[in-house]
């Protein structure tokens, strides 16, 4: 990594405040530095943002889905997506496909690229995905899990996980079962996102279903959904028996979410120690990572500008900001406005409006 700028000594101290009440997680021969993980997420779970999101207490990430044809095909898009950094610590691979010897292939190609693990996409709603049989259209096949789960697993040596949805629909919540064939096949562990495919994102999460599941004590469970602040994630640290918890559109607005959580007198207040000049810190470094992972200076752009304006959710005039961001077309430009926004803001609090539906689409 070239001159990779630290922290400034402020912002290391407020990170490391809450660091230290991470509580170390291990799950199969992995260790993880906290019980909070970065979900998948497509297009926006690549190197960049993954190692930004370690770097600010995540204690593992996984990648967005990555077709097993397109790695058996030998597409150079789909193996850029399977490169690692030398610097991510606990980052997994997720896969999405429906035939278990196409699945078995890429498995072996994609652990060549270092993985510390390898998941398999079982909650996909999207219907390009599930009308060929993968993401979550795989659970309704439970008696073609066996195969799959053991063919992927003779070809590696990484752990494998699951990333599943409660079921299909209200009608065939099966969750239970597919643990259970998961458990026979030597999967190591299962993140669940607590709704069914046909409920896509509308409702909520439901944690009662969620814990029961966990209770079984049939593999190790990462319970999700629904954790998008500090408050709701700690209140959910305290009283879940599931072994990690796993956050996806939190971390999007809150990049500190990770951190936050870790303290429930602090989470309680509702009120955030991390400023505007802290996330041009995390903006900077978002950039830097960028710059080492991408070449062309229109995908560090648009990959930057992205993130960027969801980090400036809930601040003050974040509409026009990011108004200014998306009309500019040079990333010096785009930096030197996310510099004046952040640093304009002083010590104004964050506040986002948690009722109000934010991306209620995606690929688990
Ligand atoms: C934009 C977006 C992309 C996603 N991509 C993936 C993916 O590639 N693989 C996956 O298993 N889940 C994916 N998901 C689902 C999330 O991992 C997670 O299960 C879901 O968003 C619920 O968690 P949350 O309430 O913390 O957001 C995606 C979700 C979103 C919002």
């Amino acid at each position: 990594m070239k001159n990779l700028r630290p922290f400034s000594e402020k912002l290391f101290q407020k990170i490391e405040t809450f660091r230290k009440h991470a509580t170390p997680l291990k799950l199969g021969a992995i260790h993880f530095d906290s019980r909070l993980i970065l979900a998948p997420m497509a297009g926006i779970c690549n190197i960049p943002y993954r190692l930004l999101m370690e770097d600010l207490g995540a204690g593992g990430t996984v990648s967005e889905l990555i077709s097993c044809h397109g790695i058996n095909y030998g597409n150079e898009r789909t193996l850029e997506m399977l490169k690692i950094h030398p610097l991510e610590r606990n980052v997994g691979i997720q896969l999405f496909g429906e035939d278990p010897e196409s699945m078995a292939r890429a498995a072996e190609v994609a652990e060549s690229f270092g993985p510390k693990f390898l998941d398999i996409n079982m909650g996909c709603p999207v219907n390009k995905v599930v009308s060929k049989g993968g993401g979550s259209a795989l659970m309704k096949e439970i008696e073609s899990l066996a195969p799959l789960f053991e063919g992927m697993r003779a070809r590696m040596k990484v752990p494998l996980s699951i990333k599943i949805r409660t079921g299909w629909d209200a009608n065939s919540r099966n969750a239970r079962d597919v643990i259970q064939v998961a458990q026979n096949a030597g999967i190591e562990w299962v993140a669940v996102h607590g709704r069914t495919r046909t409920q896509q994102y509308t409702g909520l999460a439901d944690w009662d279903f969620l814990e029961a599941l966990n209770d079984e004590k049939k593999l190790p469970l990462i319970g999700n959904g629904d954790l998008h602040h500090p408050y709701g994630v700690s209140e959910r640290l305290k009283t879940t028996r599931c072994d990690a918890l796993m956050i996806a559109r939190g971390a999007l607005r809150n990049p500190f979410i990770f951190l936050e959580s870790l303290d429930p007198t602090y989470a309680s207040q509702k009120r955030s120690i991390f400023l505007g000049e802290d996330y041009w810190e995390v903006v900077q470094r978002l950039r830097h990572y960028c710059e080492e992972t991408f070449r062309e200076e229109r995908t560090i752009l648009v990959q930057v500008r992205k993130l960027i304006v969801w980090f400036a959710a809930g601040f003050p005039h974040a509409a026009h900001f990011r108004g200014l961001v998306f009309a500019t077309q040079n990333l010096d430009d785009c930096m030197k406005i996310a510099e004046d926004y952040f640093l304009s803001l002083g010590a104004s609090q964050k506040f986002i409006n948690y009722d109000e539906v934010f991306m209620s689409s995606g690929h688990g």
